[in-house]
């Protein structure tokens, strides 16, 4: 009799101190991401962990495993809904599985700059976006900049023409490979891992990316010019699995909203600036020329690849390419 007791008494006292141990655990919040960390994502996750750590450490753990270490780009989206990470910030050119609105984003010369961008995000329509995946188990948390694309080759390209049966790295969009085939350029989806070995090696002969991504990869050593496009966004979408996020504690929940929106205005005040210091640093290492278009080659371009919005306006929505339209004349 008195054996069993103790033994039951063992047995509650090894639960309630497991209990205990379990109670005191913080939180593990992991962040995966696919670039650099001295870019805007890559800066975005650190201030993010530093300030969830710093106003929520008993409760907060955040790991940040940059450039691929975790998941490439073809897998964090999955990793995400099956719960191996919580956060994560792909490009707004990777949903296209989970929602087509998303594709607004990757139409080419929609956005005069990044303030009509900026501008879009935080409009209605651009907010309603946010919510457009929770039917999917993804929920968005906040639009993060990065900048404007870039095209690269080892070709100078000023005119269309100039890219006519090249090969292009482009993320997974039909969007992207529709505009490339526009230009009667041959397109070829592969993970942002892959893409300095690509362009080395002649797998593809061309890119399209922000400065900040052509530096921190080194593609400019493996491309001889840049062609200052601006033709199209790479901007990302902070996203969370639904689940994870709906079942934390409110507190908790609600702080990390606001360290969220804290950082989202640090990281879309420094991207521009990030993009255009990784741009001096490409000048300084003379490997690349940077070439600007004159006002009527880039026209050119835009004639070439904007018919491309006509073939996505059924799936994203002639009314929210009009506001995303709309952004540019405020
Ligand atoms: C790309 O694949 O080019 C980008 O989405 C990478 C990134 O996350 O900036």
């Amino acid at each position: 009799m008195f054996k069993l007791t103790a033994k039951a008494l063992a047995c509650a006292l090894s639960l309630s101190i497991a209990g205990v141990v379990h109670a005191a655990d913080p939180i593990v919040i992991k962040f995966s991401h696919v670039v650099a960390e001295h870019t805007p994502k890559g800066q975005g996750a650190v201030l993010f962990k530093q300030l969830a750590e710093e106003r929520l450490g008993d409760k907060v753990k955040v790991e940040v495993y940059p450039n691929s270490s975790l998941f490439g780009d073809g897998k964090e989206m999955e990793a995400l809904l099956l719960g191996d990470v919580q956060m994560i910030a792909p490009s707004l050119a990777k949903f296209e599985h989970y929602t087509k609105q998303l594709q607004v984003f990757d139409l080419p010369f929609l956005f005069d700059d990044m303030a009509a961008v900026d501008r879009f995000q935080k409009s209605a329509e651009g907010q309603k976006l946010l919510t457009s995946m929770t039917d999917k188990g993804i929920t968005g948390l906040a639009y993060w900049h990065n900048g404007l694309k870039q095209l690269s080759a080892n070709k100078a390209l000023l005119e269309p023409k100039d890219a006519r049966g090249l090969k292009f790295r482009v993320q997974a969009s039909a969007v992207l490979e529709e505009q490339f085939k526009a230009v009667r350029a041959n397109p070829r989806k592969m993970s942002f891992a892959e893409v300095y070995q690509g362009l080395q090696t002649g797998v593809v002969n061309g890119a399209e990316n922000p400065y900040s991504n052509i530096y921190s990869q080194k593609m400019h050593e493996v491309q001889k010019y840049i062609t200052e496009s601006n033709h199209g966004l790479l901007d990302y979408m902070l996203i969370t699995n639904t689940k994870f996020w709906d079942g934390l504690p409110a507190d908790v929940r609600d702080e990390l909203n606001k360290i969220i929106a804290e950082v989202t205005v640090e990281v879309n005040k420094q991207a521009d600036a990030l993009n255009e210091g990784d741009k001096q640093r490409i000048v300084e290492a003379g490997s690349t020329e940077i070439l600007t278009l004159t006002p009527e080659q880039r026209n050119q371009w835009r004639e070439a690849m904007q018919p491309v919005w006509s073939k996505f306006e059924g799936e994203i929505g002639a009314d929210l390419i009009k506001a995303a339209q709309a952004a540019n004349q405020q």
